[in-house]
């Protein structure tokens, strides 16, 4: 019996390791999508493209330690989707071309508004992404008075993992800090997809994935892009890499973009 499991053991490892070590190609181009309006390509596996289709499951968590990819990744989703965006982002919106909030107290109007208007929506998807979950938790130093732009964020992003889905709004929601404090319950209840890039601790994974694993992928450059793809099935890929280039502008809140092969370059 133990040879058997042992035997295994050994045939899924050495898989892992050639999906991790595989060549990626450099000059591959996206291929066109048999797309609905809510489908995107997210990597690429041993067996072909990773596809994702938001309709299916709402809601995304991206986690990984600084510098494995979250922001990138969010770039590709971004060209892709075609629906409106709220792109929150309180770490500056360097990375962007256009974000809808850059700080607080914007992202609660935009959040407000959104939840103020969900029950009302029948048409279009939205994509609420955030860029640093971390960055709405409230502030040990401020009064709970001063906290409540935070709180009513928290409040909002719960609200629309709970409620998004029925009512075609998505929470795209990306963390270095998997904690229990920024996904709560209720994100994690309802966010069914996760996206996992490399994270410093098994605890985190746990938080992440509900499983160890993210912090096996490879440490260091040869870990950049590498992701665990989780949701009814769980698999290793690699995602792509976004190359600006000329024309591609984040439009947020009506970014319009159809198809995604042109607003592609795969390095
Ligand atoms: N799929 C990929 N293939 C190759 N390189 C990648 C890939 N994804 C990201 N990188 C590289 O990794 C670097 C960091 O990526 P990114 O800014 O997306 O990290 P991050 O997780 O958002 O970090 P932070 O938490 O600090 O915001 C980038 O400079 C990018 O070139
Ligand atoms: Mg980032």
């Amino acid at each position: 019996m133990y040879i058997i499991y042992g035997i295994t053991f050994l045939v899924f490892y050495g898989l892992g390791m050639q999906i991790f070590s595989g060549n990626w190609s450099k000059s591959e181009k996206l291929p066109l999508l048999p797309r609905t309006n809510t489908s995107v390509v997210i990597g690429k596996y041993e067996k072909g493209y990773v596809y994702h289709n938001f309709r299916k499951f709402a809601h995304m968590i991206v986690a990984g330690t600084t510098g494995y990819g979250k922001t990138n990744f969010i770039k590709c989703l971004i060209s892709q989707l075609d629906g409106e965006i709220v792109l929150i982002d309180l770490k500056g919106g360097f990375d962007y071309g256009k974000v809808t909030a850059l700080d607080i107290e914007q992202s609660r109007i935009e959040l407000e508004k959104i939840v103020a208007e969900m029950r009302q929506r029948r048409q279009g998807h939205i994509y609420v992404i955030v860029d640093e979950a971390g960055e709405l938790e409230e502030r040990s130093y401020l009064t709970k008075k001063e906290n409540a732009d935070y709180l009513a964020c928290q409040a909002c992003i719960s609200e629309i993992a709970r409620l998004g889905r029925g009512f075609h709004v998505h929470l795209i929601y990306a963390t270095q800090y998997p904690t229990s404090n920024i996904i709560n319950g209720q994100i994690k209840q309802n966010a069914e997809t996760r996206i996992c890039f490399r994270l410093p601790t098994e605890i985190a994974s746990r938080v992440a994935l509900d499983e160890s694993g993210a912090e096996e992928l490879p440490a260091g450059d040869a870990g950049m892009g590498m992701a665990i793809f989780k949701k009814d099935y769980k698999i290793p890929m690699m995602t792509y890499e976004f190359v600006e280039r000329d024309g591609w502008d984040v439009k947020v809140r009506n970014p319009q973009r159809k198809g995604s092969a042109d607003s592609f370059s795969i390095k």
